[in-house]
């Protein structure tokens, strides 16, 4: 059985709820024609829209993902969300630690580490988000933040057999430039990472649950390019999953 191929739009604080509608109503349909089982699509729609995005979605094989989490599942926390009322709308996986959160909310790696242990508690797939800076990159230190990210958002996580975590490697400096990074740098990431994670878990684990994506800039010229079966096997699209004309000839090449 070929490997899945992980398709993940985040479409951030961009669209309104009728916009959102608008959208899946048009993916679904291509979706289905493709008939590429291999091919998990996840939509994940700002809070607002998962409830609307979620019902229209509910009989088809697209999955719903959340943007963020609480790491409480109840209690007295003003303005956020917790996996359980998430779970309840649909939610199959969420985005933790996106660096728009790390450096708008200031978001660390202790409370990304929170939150992935509260969607697994869930029976809920964590994408989590790691990346270097430009300046980071610059100054040559791209891997030990890489390293440090990964260590400290997994630290005493175990994963059961049907449990998985989704890894977005990230560049912070091209996410929204339109220009992504060079592939054979993506794929060198991504091997940082999963020798990081031979100090977390079995080898046999990192196989068969734990999975890691590219997202930065990608678009439906540069998209096969960042697919490497065992080691790249997704993206995470912002800017070029917006509009059913971008989205569209992405999903095609993916599948393809
Ligand atoms: P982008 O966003 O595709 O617009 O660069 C990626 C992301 O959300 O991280």
């Amino acid at each position: 059985m070929s490997q899945k191929i992980y398709l993940i739009a985040n479409w951030k604080m961009q669209l309104l709820d009728n916009e959102a509608v608008d959208l899946t109503t048009k993916i679904i349909p291509e979706y289905k024609n493709i008939n590429n089982k291999n091919l998990e699509l996840i939509l994940c729609p700002t809070f607002t829209a998962l409830s609307k995005v979620g019902e229209i979605i509910k009989k088809t094989d697209l999955k719903l993902g959340a943007q963020n989490v609480w790491y409480h599942e109840k209690g007295s926390y003003t303005g956020e969300v917790s996996p359980c009322q998430l779970k309840e709308l649909g939610v199959e996986y969420i985005i933790i630690g996106h660096s728009e959160r790390r450096q708008n909310l200031n978001e660390t790696n202790e409370e990304i580490n929170r939150k992935i242990n509260i969607c697994l508690d869930n029976q809920i797939t964590p994408i989590l988000c790691v990346g270097e800076t430009f300046d980071e990159r610059r100054l040559g230190k791209t891997d030990l933040i890489l390293m440090t990210q990964v260590s400290q958002a997994l630290e005493d996580i175990e994963l059961k057999k049907n449990q998985k975590i989704i890894i977005a490697y990230e560049p912070v400096w091209v996410i929204g430039s339109g220009q992504a990074i060079e592939p054979k740098d993506a794929e060198h990431s991504a091997q940082v990472i999963k020798q990081t994670l031979l100090d977390f878990f079995d080898k046999e684990v990192i196989e068969k649950n734990i999975f890691i994506t590219y997202g930065g800039s990608v678009e439906e010229n540069n998209v096969k390019e960042f697919i490497q079966p065992g080691l790249l096997e997704g993206v995470l699209v912002g800017g070029a999953s917006l509009s059913i004309e971008k989205f569209l000839p992405l999903v095609h090449r993916l599948s393809s």
